[in-house]
């Protein structure tokens, strides 16, 4: 019954964590649009009045006209909309799910236990848990550190771009390193989704309250407020794409369970960068096709290091292929007690990713996936089971 309430909860958290991103997200990216698609206003009491910038568009049968202040209206509205929900409930939910998931199983999800260093690898749950909990602050930190100190005036935001782009591949590294594969991917995704949330949350609303307060009392906004708030802003457009593929990967272990996978991951974040570097520059009207060939690039380098390989296993090729009833006695004994309709495995109320092996024929099908996770070290998970290194040659060497 736990186990089941568990899974329903996480289901629905799910559901909730998708949905709130998906509004913040899309907000997000329409600000873009909308900021990047201004035309000069066309009517002069438009422009006398200190409009900046407009946009007509059409939608759901009705025309809207947007219009920008170069610094504010002579005065401002009660009813300003504000935007801050949609990110807090997102990362709010984004780390409930985390808690209920990883941290929950911390030996199941968060230790690797092949890891290349031997005290990762030796973690117990708990230290996994607190260093996971230090990896998102620390990631913050550091972040917020570089900002502050690479360019607090906003005047070298080029250089912030390059150091932030250097600590998030070693963000990628450090957490394949410490991490399970699965849970490295999602961390260092949820590094960024943190400084994403952080960043409205401690700059940009707060800045935003000082300049509504100053214009309140007939002063004029301190501008860098704006500008800090924009620099934040433009952060977080480049990290959107790669924050949503890193946070869909879970089921892609050929990707995060690659000995290289830190530059498997690095490629897709600085891929999923030049597109959306695309789209930035269409709406300001320009078209430029070098960025997304670019990140494309990037993308099928990814293909190419995480390839698994195709040479046989070399039992295969001396003539000592492992027999079906075999494989048949290594599933049962390392996978079952968890892939099964009615898993005997605590904690587990269903076939875990809807994979059971309790028939034959479940087994043939699934053949290659088998292979690729056993190869990999993926499953067991955690290798709760204890499968050695022969078994799992052996189930490589599998040739039927
Ligand atoms: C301790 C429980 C446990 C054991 C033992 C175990 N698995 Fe899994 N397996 C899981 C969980 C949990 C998932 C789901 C992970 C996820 O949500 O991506 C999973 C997922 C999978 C997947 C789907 C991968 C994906 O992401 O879509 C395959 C294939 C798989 N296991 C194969 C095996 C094989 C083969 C064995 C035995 C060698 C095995 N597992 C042993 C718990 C286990």
């Amino acid at each position: 019954m736990q186990a089941y309430l568990l899974e329903f909860v996480n289901f629905m958290l799910r559901w909730l964590h998708v949905i709130a991103a998906i509004a913040w997200i899309g907000e997000s990216i329409y600000f873009v649009m909308l900021d990047n698609g201004l035309k000069k206003p066309k009517a002069a009491e438009d422009r006398e009045k200190g409009v900046f910038g407009e946009m007509w568009a059409v939608h759901g049968g009705g025309f809207y006209h947007n219009q920008k202040y170069a610094t504010a209206p002579a005065k401002l509205p009660d009813d300003l909309h504000w935007s801050f929900w949609k990110s807090y409930t997102t990362w709010l939910s984004g780390f409930a799910l985390f808690v209920l998931l990883y941290m929950a199983n911390p030996s199941f999800y968060l230790v690797n236990p092949n890891a290349n260093w031997e005290w990762a690898a030796n973690m117990t749950g708990w230290q996994a848990n607190v260093l996971a909990l230090l990896f998102l602050v620390g990631g913050w930190v550091v972040y917020n550190e570089l900002c502050k100190r690479i360019s607090p005036n906003m005047t070298r935001d080029g250089l912030l771009s390059i150091a932030v782009a250097v600590m998030m591949v070693l963000v990628a590294y450090l957490s394949t390193q410490m991490f399970s594969g699965r849970a490295a991917f999602l961390l260092t995704g949820a590094v960024m989704a943190t400084a994403m949330s952080a960043n409205v949350f401690f700059w940009i609303i707060p800045g935003q309250r000082r300049m509504v307060n100053a214009m309140k009392a007939g002063e004029t906004p301190n501008p860098l407020d704006g500008k800090r708030g924009k620099q934040r802003s433009v952060h977080n457009t480049y990290f959107t794409l790669p924050v949503v593929l890193l946070m869909i990967s879970n089921h892609y272990s050929f990707a995060y369970n690659h000995e290289h996978a830190w530059v498997i991951m690095s490629l897709f974040i600085f891929g999923g960068a030049l597109i959306r570097q695309f789209f930035v520059l269409m709406h300001a009207g320009k078209i430029q096709p070098a960025y997304p060939a670019a990140g494309t690039a990037l993308i099928l380098v990814a293909f190419w290091v995480a390839m698994p390989s195709s040479q046989p296993a070399t039992a295969v090729v001396d003539g000592e292929a492992t027999s079906f009833e075999e494989v048949h006695a290594l599933v049962d004994q390392h996978c079952v007690a968890c892939h099964s309709s009615e898993p005997t495995q605590p904690g587990f109320a269903a076939p875990p990713a809807g994979v059971a092996y309790d028939t034959e024929d479940q087994i043939l099908r699934q053949k290659s996936q088998i292979q690729q996770v056993v190869a990999s070290k993926y499953m067991p998970l955690g290798n709760m089971t204890g499968m050695t290194d022969e078994e799992r040659e052996a189930i490589a060497a599998w040739s039927e």
